[in-house]
């Protein structure tokens, strides 16, 4: 089983300790990736759209990009781990997430995300970390990630782990060792059921995909769908 981890912070504080209590029933059964964020991502996206329209390895940030999306497709699990800063991710995530813009379900998803299943892990102070997983949730549900799980904590109390009392402590970590014993016993071999939404979506991108093809023949998302085989018969979230 691969797991890869964007942390958003490279602080080792209450996202890395949850975090961590998260992966720790994990660790001996799978092969663990992680980037920490802003030191492993890209820089800020500049808007220069050549991802969007001729080939995403002309983005002056390709490598960093292109090394973290290599480790989420091979990824059977995926986990994000945030702190809400101002009700929303941190901005080195969404630096992250703006550079797969380009993966968003109208341009060019690619079909190893359909079937695969994630984990959000955020955490606030008091309010704001439904948001900060939403801005998460909204990229991979985009992707094509059709199972997404959220786990989100207010701490209430404390913000720097060591203070946060140890009941509090426990009962956060509890939450997510037992959600990681239901993962560490799936069969991954297996991919999960796409749901309803995901597929929806999909539906839609595709007459857009079809008519965008009529007036262009070679615009590059068209080009993608057309030969992936979705303007046709093709699904991603079926095993050919
Ligand atoms: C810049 C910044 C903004 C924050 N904004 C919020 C917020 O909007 N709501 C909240 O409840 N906590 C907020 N917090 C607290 C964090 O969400 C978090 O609980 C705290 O930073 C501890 O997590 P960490 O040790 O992983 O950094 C903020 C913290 C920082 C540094």
């Amino acid at each position: 089983m691969k797991i890869t981890v964007i942390n958003a912070t490279e602080k080792k504080g209450v996202t890395y300790h949850l975090k961590e209590s998260f992966l720790a029933p994990l660790k001996e059964k799978a092969e663990i990736t992680e980037f920490y964020l802003p030191k492993d991502g890209p820089e800020f996206c500049v808007g220069c759209l050549q991802c969007f329209s001729k080939d995403q390895n002309l983005c002056k940030d390709a490598a960093k990009v292109q090394a973290i999306e290599k480790a989420l497709l091979e990824a059977d699990l995926l986990v994000f781990a945030s702190p809400a800063y101002v009700f929303h991710t941190t901005g080195a995530m969404k630096a992250l997430l703006d550079h797969f813009g380009y993966r968003w379900m109208p341009h060019r998803p690619a079909k190893e995300m359909f079937g695969k299943r994630a984990v959000i892990i955020t955490q606030c102070l008091g309010a704001g970390g439904k948001s900060t997983a939403k801005d998460i949730k909204d990229s991979l549900s985009w992707w094509g990630v059709s199972s997404i799980k959220t786990y989100t904590f207010k701490l209430m109390s404390e913000v720097r782990w060591d203070l946060i009392p140890e009941k509090k402590r426990a009962a956060m970590c509890a939450v997510l060792t037992n959600a990681a014993a239901k993962f560490a016993s799936i069969d991954y071999s297996k991919k999960t059921g796409t749901n309803p939404i995901v597929k929806a979506k999909f539906m839609a991108v595709r007459m857009l995909q079809t008519d965008l093809g009529k007036a262009n023949p070679e615009y590059t998302d068209f080009k993608y769908w057309k030969e992936n085989g979705w303007i046709g018969k093709v699904r991603p979230w079926k095993r050919t």
